[in-house]
């Protein structure tokens, strides 16, 4: 059996920017997550990811990196990196951080060169097109649409060129051909292992490689988002193979990469598996819209697709069971809040703890994103103005469109899944008017239900949903139950069911049923094939067993240590 040091780990998601604030310019810092991280360590992970914090202009929070060799003004300074990791380490803590391969920022050097000259060195380490003449007009050299809306490439007057940028205009894609930028991010991935970081969270790493410029179908969009055109495609393997051989494969590290762009199982495989020599897993988006949210304007009107949602999960677990690793996690950064998307807004607590218990015990590497843990919600945006995030302003715009006479539409619908619901300012305490996060005014609103919603009370509630998060990663990392939990099989039963998602956690001394009701009402369930030995975890005070059957009441979830019966 394949054993690494990141499968028993629980790793935790840090959104630099919104997590803590330690200098009050109303920006999280580095230092920020310093002083949390006794926080972390109490909650039990020993795992962090940390969002970009390199330099950047911060077009896109950080993900357009203007210098990868250093930290941002407003996140800190090198020494405050060291002395992160040094203490994170002392805490048992490993880091991880974004390696950020796939563009630069417009204000990179090497993009600044690039575009000063045709025949500048750097030329070639971006993506240039003269453009297509169409009808005696020059026009970009493909239709295809980017992912923050418009066309994929952007025009440059300098050399009166267009370059390619599957994101936005202030981040122009590298050119993978060319092996110069292979060397050069090799030597980015190196300096940050020196350092002492644990590995990396490899972001749009499936859009290494395109497809030849040809127009893509249209679907009635001027430019259409045709993923196939960028994502998955052959070379990427390539790419992902030699950074492998050189970089990864020479140190312990673990390397996720985020995989979009409608990656298959079968592709994730080609990525992930023990075999693959590339990545040791990789993030996949499936069970993230299992719902009606692109249908409905009411967040109080969602419903969660459970049948769909289990097979998801399912498909996933049986794929890689014997041949590969994958990581666990619900949502992050570019999504909405849990508590909001799949969670229930009358059954809040008992709805979030169930959903953490339905992900936690499966095959993998648990990861939580930040405020998750203490049920943080979507923000209640009414207004453009609102947003930060570049992609929900572009939706907003988008759907303003179709609908010009309805902005209160448009905004309920960009609000809904709008990257900014889980990017506003983690809420530690009731403390007015900023949470706790900062003394000035932050960056970005912090979400009126603070009062409410804050680690202080969840702290100081043992029923909270802080402490349920904690007995999960206990169970994982420390308990008699750790072997079986993190190296157990995994079964799923009674897949068609309409509203519990139950599994089988098993090894050679331990089977573990999960039992999960995604129901707002009450649920009978069979337990006649088992004989219940002991009882793990819940998310009610007490269970209500009758003769064989278990009476389940409003998503109720529970961990019993089982015998089968034969
Ligand atoms: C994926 C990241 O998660 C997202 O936040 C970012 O905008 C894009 N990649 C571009 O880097």
């Amino acid at each position: 059996m394949v054993k690494k040091w990141w499968m028993e780990s629980v790793g935790y998601q840090i959104y630099p920017k919104s997590f803590k604030d330690s200098n009050n310019d109303g920006i999280g810092d580095l230092n920020g997550i310093y002083e949390k991280l006794d926080y972390l360590k109490d909650l039990g992970v020993n795992l962090i990811w940390i969002c970009p914090f390199y330099d950047s202009p911060m077009d896109d929070n950080g993900y357009d990196v203007r210098n990868f060799f250093d930290v941002a003004k407003e996140f800190g300074t090198m020494d405050d990196v060291k002395k992160l990791i040094l203490k994170a380490h002392e805490y048992g803590i490993k880091i991880i951080l974004d390696f950020v391969l796939n563009h630069t920022s417009d204000e990179h050097p090497w993009f600044i060169e690039s575009k000063s000259s045709k025949d500048n060195p750097y030329r070639d380490y971006y993506i240039w097109h003269e453009g297509t003449i169409v009808d005696g007009v020059k026009r970009e050299p493909t239709n295809w649409g980017s992912f923050f809306g418009g066309s994929a490439w952007n025009y440059d007057e300098t050399t009166e060129s267009y370059y390619m940028k599957i994101f936005s205009n202030k981040m122009p894609d590298l050119n993978w051909s060319n092996e110069k930028v292979h060397q050069e991010m090799i030597d980015v991935a190196n300096t940050w292992l020196d350092l002492g970081i644990d590995g990396f969270r490899i972001d749009a790493v499936s859009h290494l490689d395109r497809a030849p410029f040809e127009d893509t179908a249209s679907n009635g969009e001027k430019y259409p988002l045709d993923w196939y055109k960028f994502s998955n495609l052959p070379k990427v393997h390539d790419y992902l193979k030699k950074l492998n051989k050189e970089v990864f494969s020479k140190r312990n590290c673990l390397t996720i990469g985020e995989v979009g762009g409608a990656a298959s199982i079968e592709e994730g495989i080609k990525y992930a598996s023990y075999e693959s020599n590339e990545l040791s897993m990789v993030f996949n988006f499936d069970h993230n819209w299992c719902n009606n949210m692109y249908d409905i304007t009411n967040s109080k009107k969602l419903k969660v697709h459970v049948k769909d949602l289990k097979k998801v999960f399912n498909n996933w677990q049986e794929a890689f069971k014997d041949i590969g690793w994958l990581p666990l996690n619900w949502l992050n950064h570019d999504q909405p809040r849990l508590a909001s998307h799949y969670g229930n807004y009358k059954y809040p607590l008992q709805s979030t703890k169930m959903l953490a218990t339905a992900l936690h015990m499966m095959r993998g590497t648990p990861f939580i994103y930040q405020g998750e843990e203490i049920g943080m919600t979507n923000y209640p945006f009414e207004d453009v103005s609102e947003f930060n995030d570049i992609s929900s302003k572009a939706n907003y715009h988008y759907h303003l469109e179709k609908e010009p006479d309805n902005p209160v539409k448009a905004i309920k619908k960009a609000g809904l899944r709008s990257r900014d619901n889980a990017r506003t300012p983690m809420q530690w305490t009731n403390e007015s008017p900023y949470a706790g996060f900062s003394d000035t005014k932050p960056w970005l609103a912090v979400n009126p239900n603070y009062k409410k919603i804050n680690v202080e009370k969840n702290l100081n509630d043992p029923n909270s949903l802080f402490h349920h998060y904690q007995k999960l990663i206990e169970l994982r990392t420390k308990s008699i139950y750790k072997d079986v939990i993190v190296y157990g099989s995994y079964k799923i039963i009674d897949l068609e069911h309409e509203e519990l998602y139950i599994y089988l956690r098993k090894n050679k001394d331990h089977t573990l049923l999960i039992i999960n009701s995604f129901s707002q009402k009450k649920v009978k369930y069979s337990l006649s094939n088992y004989e219940i030995l002991d009882q793990l975890i819940s998310n009610y005070p007490k269970t209500t067993l009758k003769n064989d059957d278990i009476v389940l009441k409003p998503f109720e979830s529970i961990v019993f240590k089982v015998k089968e019966k034969l």
